[in-house]
């Protein structure tokens, strides 16, 4: 939420490592292989969206009482873009109008795919990133309301939220691959539901982050559901695995532009969780996301995953996926 824009803002200012305004700033991490570089760019100069409005980022405020303060009651979504259009744009949008329609959330404006073109090219364009990689992201909450569980009266209007962020492709640590940590899945029954409520999300990857990870599994019942912001896909014995869509996982998008140029590639797939007993015997382990791509693993819970290298099958898939990725939104461009 966006309640303390203003004081984020002047954290990003005084950011002590940060020089001038734009300049990309290693993140300290305990483990110094890890260089993720996030691009500051000063929060003043990307734009945002709030209920009809166009205004500075740092000038977007919601009240105290919104639900989405409050409780958690809302959704979100996230898209990559490149070159200036959202990749699997439909996907995403159809997620979010499902997630509105499992909260009994009118769904806004915003969700009908004319208008988020419209106000993401906007945002785009006011925020100087057309060109090069960025996100998309878009939360609606229930609204404002005095605090009470239960809906608020009908005539509570949601809030509607988007903005844009430059992005940086990890892409050093992809050729080297990555840490994770396996931690305890302590989340509700609907994780399809890709809702603001992410605190289990925050925990698991703050203990990644500090055990020198990237990413923290999550076990359900002795399975491999997913990470807090990734989907979790192993090959075992020549298959790639991964956990089907249900209401344990999220329905990831890239993870379903993955399996299928896996299965066009002529691989093995099947949609049949692993085990958490299978991790120790994996021959490679990748994760799959909007702000991931493909992301290979060579060391889980500090143990080396297969040959501890990237394997064969993350590496392909890694290089399709980018290239789908840049065709797809190069096809975009041209449409
Ligand atoms: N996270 N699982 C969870 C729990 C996620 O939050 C995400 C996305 C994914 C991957 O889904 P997709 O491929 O559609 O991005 C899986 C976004 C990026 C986030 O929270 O920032």
């Amino acid at each position: 939420m966006h309640v303390h824009s203003r004081r984020r803002l002047e954290q990003v200012q005084r950011h002590p490592e940060q020089s001038r305004a734009g300049t990309r700033v290693p993140v300290r991490r305990s483990d110094p292989r890890i260089t993720f570089k996030p691009t500051l760019t000063p929060v003043s100069l990307l734009l945002a969206y709030l209920n009809g409005q166009f205004l500075p980022r740092a000038a977007a405020t919601v009240p105290v009482e919104d639900r989405g303060f409050a409780f958690g009651d809302g959704v979100y979504e996230v898209w990559r873009v490149v070159n200036g259009r959202l990749f699997e744009n439909e996907r995403h949008l159809a997620r979010l109008v499902s997630g509105l329609a499992e909260l009994r959330i009118a769904a806004p404006d915003l969700a009908r795919p004319d208008v988020l073109k419209a106000v993401a090219e906007r945002l785009l364009a006011e925020s100087k990133l057309t060109g090069g990689e960025a996100t998309l992201y878009v939360e609606i909450t229930r609204g404002v309301a005095p605090r009470t569980h239960q809906f608020p009266p009908p005539a509570t209007t949601p809030t509607v939220y988007a903005t844009v962020s430059p992005f940086t492709p990890a892409d050093e640590l992809r050729a080297r691959g990555a840490s994770c940590i396996t931690v305890p899945d302590v989340r509700w029954l609907r994780c399809d539901v890709k809702t603001i409520q992410l605190l289990p999300n925050v925990m698991a990857r703050q203990a990644a982050a500090e055990r020198g990870a990237i990413e923290g599994i999550m076990i359900r019942d002795g399975i491999v559901t997913e990470g807090s912001h990734t989907n979790v896909v192993g090959v075992l014995d020549g298959v790639i695995r991964t956990h089907p869509t249900n209401n344990l996982i999220l329905p990831g998008v890239t993870r379903a532009v993955v399996l299928d140029l896996a299965r066009s590639l002529g691989l093995a797939v099947r949609e049949d969780a692993l085990a958490e007993r299978d991790l120790r015997r994996l021959d490679e382990l990748f994760l799959v996301g909007t702000t991931t791509d493909v992301m290979p693993i060579v060391r889980l819970n500090d143990q080396p995953v297969g040959s501890g290298a990237p394997g064969p099958i993350a590496t392909q898939l890694a290089r399709t996926f980018r290239e789908y990725l840049d065709a797809a939104c190069a096809a975009a461009h041209a449409a």
